[in-house]
């Protein structure tokens, strides 16, 4: 059976981050589940506000070329991301904006084909609920199949202990859910 490539995008590059924290601990369960994860840290993925100009004139930045491969390179994705007033944050719109562009020669769609998961982690109640539908939808318009099943972590900042292992079972046992229909889908 083949391992299928798993890449795990934080919609945060906060250092002390719930949904890096959600990252980590769910790439962990793609490799005990069978998977390869690759964790991104988005620090690493910063980029200009996308602007037309800027890329008539200079392409598609590095770092976007990058990520851009590395989508690429993976059959699947799961976008773990906190909610900004309802919203997908910039970070997210403005890094998925610019590998949605072609680079160069290469005019493919980078998302086509792929499948995804979608999460969430926030200090409030509700875990980021109200961004889930339009990440995925998001997802969905650049070509991305979406497991109907997702993780909505609430209350985060009492859900990892200080070592920033994820203590809540339940979160636990619906990341190992999503986590196995991905890998199933993409074998
Ligand atoms: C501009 C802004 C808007 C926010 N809007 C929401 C929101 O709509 N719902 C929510 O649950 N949390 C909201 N928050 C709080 C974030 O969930 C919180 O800052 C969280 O820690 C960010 O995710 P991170 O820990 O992964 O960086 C907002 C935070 C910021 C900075």
């Amino acid at each position: 059976m083949s391992s299928p490539k798993i890449l795990v995008i934080p919609g945060s590059a906060r250092k002390d981050s719930f949904n890096r924290k959600l990252a980590v601990h769910t790439a962990k369960v793609v490799e005990a589940s069978g998977g390869e994860a690759t964790l991104l840290d988005m620090n690493a993925f910063d980029a200009p506000l996308y602007h037309g100009d800027l890329e008539t004139e200079h392409g598609m930045p590095e770092r976007m070329q990058l990520l851009r491969r590395l989508i690429k390179e993976h059959d699947a994705l799961i976008v773990i991301s906190p909610e900004y007033n309802g919203h997908v944050p910039p970070l997210l719109v403005n890094a998925f904006d610019w590998v949605s562009r072609p680079d160069g020669e290469d005019k493919a769609n980078a998302f086509a084909g792929k499948t995804a998961a979608v999460m969430a982690a926030s200090p409030g109640r509700l875990g980021g609920i109200r961004m889930l539908p339009r990440l995925r939808a998001f997802l969905s318009d650049l070509g991305v199949l979406c497991l109907p099943s997702q993780v909505a972590l609430g209350t985060a900042f009492s859900a990892f202990d200080d070592g920033g292992k994820l203590t809540d079972e339940r979160a636990a046992q619906q990341v190992e859910t999503v986590v196995a229909r991905l890998i199933e889908l993409n074998r």
